[in-house]
C-alpha cells in the first residue's frame, strides 16, 4: 500500500474525526472488472479494520454519461452487490448510494464557487471525455471533480484509496479543500490517495488501461466460460512470434497478472524465458487461477442479487450512518461561509 508523496499531511483541525477515515467512491458500472478488484477494491478491504471506513456507488457521477434509468439503478446494485461479496463487510465499514445522501450536491455547490474554472478545463480527465463524447458535452463532465472533492470533503476523510487514474483528480481535490480553507478557515483534511501494488492494470490489449468503456475487460464476477474467453484473447509478449522463442515476462501483461494469483509467479515467468511453456499454457493456467480465486466471491454476489430488498436495506442503512456525519459538516461549513 503506497501513499501520493506529493500530498502535504493533513491539517489539524479540532473537528476532524479522531480515527482516519478513509472514503472511496465507485461508478455504478454494474460487475467490477480486474482492474477495479487489484487496482482499488482489494485496498477498500484491507483498510476497513484500521480505519473508519465509507464507500461510495456514485450514481451522481454516473449521471454525466449514463441516461438510461433501468440501467443506472440496476448497475447501482449490481455493484453494491460485487463490493460487499468481493469483501466489504456493511458491519465493518459503511457502504452507501451518493444520490441517497444529497447534502453533497450542495457542498460541491459551494465547492464550485472557490474551484477557478481553468483548473477544471485543464483536467486531463474532462479532455478525455469530451473527446469520448463529443455530442453530450454536459456541465456535469467539467464539474466532475468538484463533486469528487465534495465526496471526500463531505465526511471530512483524509486517505482515499483510487487507482492511479484517479491522481489528477486527487490532486483537484486537495487543491479545491485548500482554496476553502485558505478562504473559510481550516476545514477539511487535504485527501491523499493511496495506491495498491497494482495502480495501473492494462487491458487484455495489453496497452491500455483495463476499462469497461474500451472492452478490455475482464470480468472477475462473469460465468466461469467467459473470464477463460477474456483472458483467451489477452495480448502478450509480441515479440514472442514462434512458441521455441524465450518470452519477456516484464513485459508480457499475462504474466504480470500470475504476481497476484500465486505465490510461485517467478517460476511461472522462468518456464516462459527458457521457452518450456508457451503463452497459452501460461493464459490457460491464469484463467483457472483467475476462476478459482473468485469462486466464493461470485457465489454471494449471486447470493445477493437474487434477494435485492436485503441489499437494499444495507445501503438504507449505510446512508443512515452518513446522515450525522454529513449533517455536520454541512452546518460548519453554512457558517463558515456566511450563510446563516
Ligand atoms: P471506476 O470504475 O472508474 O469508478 O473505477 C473504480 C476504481 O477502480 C477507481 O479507484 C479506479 O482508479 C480503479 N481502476 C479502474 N480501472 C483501473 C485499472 N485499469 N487499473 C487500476 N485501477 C483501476
Ligand atoms: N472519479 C472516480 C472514478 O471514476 C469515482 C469517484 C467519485 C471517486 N468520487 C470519488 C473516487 C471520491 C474516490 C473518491 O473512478
Amino acid at each position: 500500500m503506497t501513499t501520493d508523496a506529493s500530498a502535504k499531511p493533513a491539517p489539524r483541525a479540532s473537528s476532524l474525526p479522531v480515527k482516519p477515515r478513509i472514503y472511496s467512491g465507485i461508478q455504478p458500472t454494474g460487475r467490477p472488472h480486474l482492474g477495479n478488484d487489484l487496482g482499488a477494491i482489494r485496498n477498500y478491504v484491507a483498510m476497513q479494520d484500521k480505519y473508519e471506513a465509507i464507500y461510495c456507488i456514485v450514481d451522481y457521477h454516473a449521471l454525466t454519461h449514463v441516461h438510461d434509468p433501468e440501467l443506472l439503478r440496476r448497475q447501482t446494485l449490481e455493484m453494491a452487490a460485487a463490493l460487499i461479496a468481493l469483501g466489504l463487510d456493511p458491519k465493518r465499514c459503511t457502504v452507501f448510494v451518493q444520490s441517497d445522501r444529497p447534502e453533497v450536491t450542495e457542498l460541491c455547490w459551494l465547492f464550485n464557487t472557490v474551484t477557478p474554472v481553468g483548473w477544471l478545463q485543464r483536467t486531463p480527465t474532462y479532455k478525455e471525455k469530451r473527446a469520448n463524447q463529443p455530442d453530450d458535452v454536459n456541465h456535469g463532465l467539467l464539474t466532475y471533480p468538484v463533486l469528487q472533492a465534495a465526496d471526500i470533503a463531505l465526511p471530512k476523510a483524509s486517505l482515499v484509496p483510487v487507482g492511479k487514474d484517479q491522481a489528477a483528480h486527487l490532486e483537484l481535490s486537495r487543491e479545491i479543500v485548500r482554496a476553502f480553507n485558505a478562504r473559510y478557515g481550516e476545514t477539511f483534511p487535504e485527501p491523499q490517495a493511496v495506491y495498491t501494488e497494482a495502480p495501473v492494470v492494462l487491458g487484455t490489449d495489453g496497452v491500455k488501461k483495463m476499462s469497461k468503456s474500451i472492452g478490455n475487460t475482464i470480468e472477475v464476477l462473469a460465468e466461469p466460460d467467459v473470464i477463460r474467453r477474456q483472458i483467451m484473447s489477452m495480448v502478450t509478449d509480441t515479440e514472442r512470434i514462434k512458441r521455441s522463442d524465450p518470452g519477456r515476462p516484464q513485459v508480457c501483461n499475462v504474466c504480470q497478472m500470475h504476481r497476484h494469483f500465486g505465490p510461485d509467479y517467478e517460476a511461472i515467468w522462468d518456464g516462459e524465458r527458457t521457452a518450456t511453456t508457451g503463452c497459452v499454457d501460461t493464459k490457460k493456467l491464469l484463467a483457472e487461477r483467475i476462476i478459482a480465486h473468485y469462486a466464493p466471491a461470485r457465489e454471494k454476489y449471486t447470493e445477493l442479487m437474487a434477494d435485492l430488498p436485503k441489499l437494499r436495506a444495507i445501503l438504507d442503512e449505510g446512508a443512515e450512518r452518513i446522515r450525522p456525519i454529513a449533517e455536520a459538516t454541512m452546518t460548519e461549513v453554512r457558517e463558515r461561509m456566511g450563510l446563516r
